[in-house]
């Protein structure tokens, strides 16, 4: 197995057993529609990954590493729209996130992929309800339309960039 630049087992500590299922539930629903979309796309890529034959494993994760990009990025943006500095704490677990789902990407080894499936299934109902749940929050608190990028509640706006991310899982 290669050297990763960043430890999968960084993502979560201990693994539940049997191997972690994630389904879309209304516990992960996060009231801002264009996030629980996304978010509800990302639950069922990961479940093609987890229900993959070995060989459809590597373009079941591909599948999964672009839109997660995609997912990614989106909410980077409503972050910097809305007065999150760029290195802020949630961008950077974005990043290190997906540095290591391109490990694995580039790896094509069918067991790293599994594992970092199991992993992300742990890791992402924990992301959801912490990071993401602040930024919806914070989003609705300043009347952010993600259509459009506009603030329509521009006196919400903090009054400096926040580096941190609101929630108990970060400073
Ligand atoms: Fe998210
Ligand atoms: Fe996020």
């Amino acid at each position: 197995m290669p050297a990763l630049a960043v430890d999968p087992q960084s993502l979560c500590t201990t693994l539940p057993s049997p191997r972690p299922r994630l389904a879309w539930s209304d516990g992960l629903a996060l009231g801002l529609q264009a996030m629980d979309h996304t978010h509800q796309e990302f639950v069922d890529l990961l479940a093609q990954v987890a229900s993959a034959d070995d060989e459809a494993v590597p373009a079941a994760w591909n599948a999964l590493v672009e839109h997660t990009q995609g997912h990614f990025d989106q909410e980077d943006r409503w972050m910097r729209d809305t007065g999150f500095a760029s290195g802020n704490c949630h961008a950077t677990q974005h990043r290190v996130v997906l540095t290591v789902m391109r490990e694995g990407a580039a790896s094509g080894q069918v067991a790293m992929i599994r594992q970092m499936a199991d992993e992300l299934a742990v890791w992402f109902p924990t992301h959801a309800q912490t990071m993401d749940a602040a930024l919806a929050l914070h989003l609705r608190g300043v009347g952010y339309d993600p259509a459009s990028g506009e603030v329509r509640l521009p006196q919400g706006l903090p009054a400096a960039e926040i580096t941190g991310c609101g929630s108990a899982s970060c400073g």
